[in-house]
């Protein structure tokens, strides 16, 4: 039937089912930004999502739009707008999830580090409704500088007394997808086989691909091998040239935070062994935030995995990496704490 996205045949009931205690299949996901090129896609994504029952969209503009709009598809999400400070805490109350896409994106011959003056102090102010709302949820980051955000976000829940170190995540899915992307592309395999492990952070040299341990395997000569990797670095660049004025990834990047946003759905639910890389308080190296790949679970990170092994060409990323970082975070938790 045309309800049926994903396969023709009807999923038999899974009789096992009745033998486990219920799970609550039944979330509520907010989306900050709602209204923006990230988020009326991501929107959209999550109202297809069949473990969404409330999709609460907020942004300052456009949202009763958004969502009479989105309303109107034949899912079973609820969907309700929110425009405004004055109704921020309502549209996060109790939410299990929120993924915020909120503040400005890059133009041309900008960096993400530019956006900082605009975009802190939009992730501060939600950081803080979400303590007082939410203060259970997964909290899942887009807004860039994704480095700094999620240091200004915790050190604002810290002070509420509402930090949980791990249920705060920023979204490095994208470097992820990406790289995928790229290296199917380059080895003419399906990406859906492809799975490029990504840590590090989200920006520039920070952005650490490690396509030593690509599944399947995967290898390069020297050249092509800086080559993919710069390029993954710098893929965003590429968007926001190509965009020449308009913003930067916004239908990849929905497409990334549907995914990441569906991982920790699936983990809520009660699925075992899933498994993705984000940016989070970490001891895993020098820097106090750092992506590695992650096992989640129904409180958000139930282990992290660590850096694992990283050949030499991975080594040198990340001493390049880890001064960048540290910057970064230190910029984040200064902003939180002026
Ligand atoms: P956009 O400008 O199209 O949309 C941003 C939305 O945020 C707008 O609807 C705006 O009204 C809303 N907004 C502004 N202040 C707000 C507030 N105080 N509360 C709630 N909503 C508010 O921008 P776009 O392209 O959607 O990008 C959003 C952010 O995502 C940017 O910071 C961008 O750099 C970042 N981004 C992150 C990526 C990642 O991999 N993590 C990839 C691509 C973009």
């Amino acid at each position: 039937s045309a309800r049926n996205f994903s396969t023709s045949k009807q999923k038999p009931q899974n009789n096992l089912h009745n033998f486990f205690p219920p799970v609550k299949n039944n979330y509520k996901v907010a989306v900050c930004g709602a209204s923006g090129g990230i988020g009326q896609p991501l929107s959209l994504l999550l109202k297809i999502n069949p473990l969404v029952t409330e999709l609460s969209l907020y942004d300052i503009v456009h949202t009763p739009g958004v969502a009479a709009d989105l309303s109107h598809i034949e899912t079973i999400a609820k969907v309700k707008g929110y425009n405004g400070p004055e109704n921020l805490v309502t549209a996060l109350r109790n939410a299990d999830v929120i993924i915020i896409p909120a503040g400005v994106p890059r133009k041309p011959g900008m960096t993400r580090d530019d956006l900082f003056n605009t975009n802190a102090g939009i992730v501060r102010d939600l950081a803080k409704a979400a303590a007082e709302a939410a203060p259970k949820a997964l909290i899942g980051i887009i807004t860039n500088p994704v480095n700094s955000a999620v240091p200004i976000a915790c050190e604002v829940l810290k002070k509420a007394g509402k930090l949980d170190p791990k249920r705060v995540f920023g979204i490095s899915t994208l470097d992820i997808v990406r790289a995928n992307t790229f290296v199917a592309e380059a080895k003419g395999l399906n990406p859906k086989d492809v799975n490029v492990p990504v840590i590090g952070g989200h920006s520039g040299v920070t952005i650490i691909p490690l396509i030593s341990r690509a599944t399947p395997s995967v290898s390069f000569p020297a050249d092509q091998l800086k080559a993919l990797t710069t390029r993954i670095q710098e893929a965003g660049t590429e968007v926001v040239k190509a965009k020449a004025g308009a913003g930067s990834a916004t239908l990849s990047m929905a497409y990334a935070g549907a995914r990441f946003a569906n991982s920790l759905l699936r983990a809520l639910n009660g699925e075992a062994n899933v498994i993705e890389p984000a940016y989070v308080i970490s001891d895993v190296t020098e820097a106090p935030y750092f992506s590695t790949p992650l096992v989640l679970g129904k409180n958000g990170i139930e282990k992290n995995l660590g850096l694992g092994t990283l050949n030499d060409f991975e080594q040198e990323l990340l001493k390049a990496a880890i001064p960048e970082l540290k910057k970064n975070i230190e910029a984040g938790v200064k902003f939180a704490n002026q």
